[in-house]
């Protein structure tokens, strides 16, 4: 063999073993992508609120009652019921802190005691939690009533407790 030859060969061989490591990696990164898609496409699938809005995008535009039929279908009915007010109402006071409470308290804004603010919020602290419920529930000076939400005493409260645990930490 000349040398010529075996450096084609030598080549060649290199070249399909690095092919073929390609190859298998495009393979996995293929089956890694599915199966990561697959689960979120499960998840969303699945919500209530893309079904809802699927129901809609594919419903006839009109719906015409035919004499002699039973139209009983045609009753009005509102297509998606409006939101109840009941799901936008955060879980926990973490969360409404971050949906409301924060674009006041997050930098302590108009005098807004600044979350996580020692200084600021011990005084306030001090006065005891009644209190501190009693004025986010009702309003105190510039502190709107529930900040402005119609949030239940329960969400408003476990928002104060959560602001007055950062004022702790
Ligand atoms: C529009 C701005 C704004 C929003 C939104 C807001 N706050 Fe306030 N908050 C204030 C201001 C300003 C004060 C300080 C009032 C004062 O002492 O003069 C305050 C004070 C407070 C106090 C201390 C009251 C006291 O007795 O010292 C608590 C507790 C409180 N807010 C809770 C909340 C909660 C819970 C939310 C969200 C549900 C919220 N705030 C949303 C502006 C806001």
């Amino acid at each position: 063999m000349s040398n010529a030859e075996t450096s084609d060969s030598h080549f060649l061989n290199l070249f399909s073993v690095m092919l073929g490591i390609l190859i298998v990696t495009a393979i996995g990164l293929f089956a890694l992508a599915r199966s990561l898609g697959r689960v979120q496409l499960k998840d969303q699938m699945t919500q209530a609120t893309y079904l809802s809005a699927v129901q809609n995008n594919i419903a006839p535009f009109a719906r015409e009652a035919i004499a002699g039929q039973d139209n009983s279908a045609l009753t009005m009915s509102p297509a998606a019921p409006p939101a109840a007010p009941a799901a936008n109402i955060p879980k926990t006071g973490e969360a409404a802190f971050q949906q409301v409470c924060s674009s006041c308290h997050g930098l302590g804004l108009n005098g807004a005691p600044k979350a996580g603010d020692k200084a600021a919020w011990a005084p306030r602290i001090a006065q005891g939690m009644a209190v501190l419920y009693q004025h986010a529930e009702h309003g105190y000076k510039a502190m709107p009533p529930r900040g402005g939400t119609n949030w239940p005493d329960a969400t408003i409260r476990a928002a104060v407790d959560y602001m007055v645990s950062l004022a702790k930490k």
